[in-house]
């Protein structure tokens, strides 16, 4: 007899290391809601972005308090920033520049925390991004942190890239990925790291499912 599935589950991991194709793939077998954080940072990133903000602390600290973030939930779960949903523009060059400079920031970190955490509280959720794990639900009862070689990594985000319209080759790529990787594992808030009870999977030569397989003997449980 298996054991019910966690009802939070936290996967972490580094740019294009497969978090959002897993973290999707449980929700639509257990009925959960998924959330990509990555997703808040980017809508912070683009409206500071169009607003003229700065990546400055002091800044954004006043700028995040004049703006509404809100989630809708489901899977995937989308973000809406002063009303309009703008999960369709997350993934604009601009944003995928600047992103990490922005998340690298305490306030933007503050200002979104709380949202992560009452979207984990209000239901059966999986949330994917870099922190997860460590800050944002350190008490979450199943954890997964997934990674995988630059090269891997590279060569699946420009076949995504491509589906989301924009032209990106695999070194074009693998330089964004390591260039956010670097930023994101080196900031003094909440940097990528894996959580110490975190299953590790890494995704470089296993196909998605085989990836799969393991997050579902490592979570111990049926769908349902
Ligand atoms: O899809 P990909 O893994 O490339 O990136 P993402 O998950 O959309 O995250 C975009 C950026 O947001 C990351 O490079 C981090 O700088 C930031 N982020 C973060 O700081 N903390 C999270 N929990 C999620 C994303």
């Amino acid at each position: 007899m298996s054991t019910p599935c966690p009802r939070v589950i936290a996967i972490d991991g580094p740019a294009a290391s497969g978090k959002s194709t897993l973290g999707s793939e449980l929700a639509s077998r257990f009925g959960y809601d998924f959330l990509d954080t990555g997703m808040l940072y980017r809508a912070v990133t683009l409206a500071a972005i169009e607003q003229g903000v700065p990546p400055d602390d002091a800044a954004c600290a006043e700028f995040v308090r004049h703006i509404r973030i809100e989630i809708r939930r489901g899977n995937p779960s989308r973000v809406l920033v002063n009303g309009v949903d703008v999960s369709d523009r997350l993934r604009e060059p601009q944003v995928e520049e600047q992103v990490s400079l922005y998340s690298a920031l305490p306030s933007v970190r503050a200002a979104l925390l709380p949202l992560q955490r009452e979207f984990a509280a209000a239901g059966r959720a999986i949330l994917a991004g870099r922190d997860i794990g460590t800050v944002v639900l350190p008490d979450a009862p199943a954890k997964i942190f997934l990674h995988a070689s630059t090269e891997a990594r590279a060569a699946r985000r420009s076949l995504q890239a491509n589906s989301w319209g924009v032209v990106q080759d695999s070194a074009g790529a693998a330089r964004d990925i390591l260039r956010r990787d670097s930023i994101d594992s080196s900031r003094e808030v909440a940097p990528l790291q894996p959580a110490p009870d975190a299953i590790v999977i890494d995704t470089t030569e296993r196909p998605f499912d085989a990836v799969l397989a393991l997050a579902l003997e490592a979570l111990g449980c049926a769908a349902g």
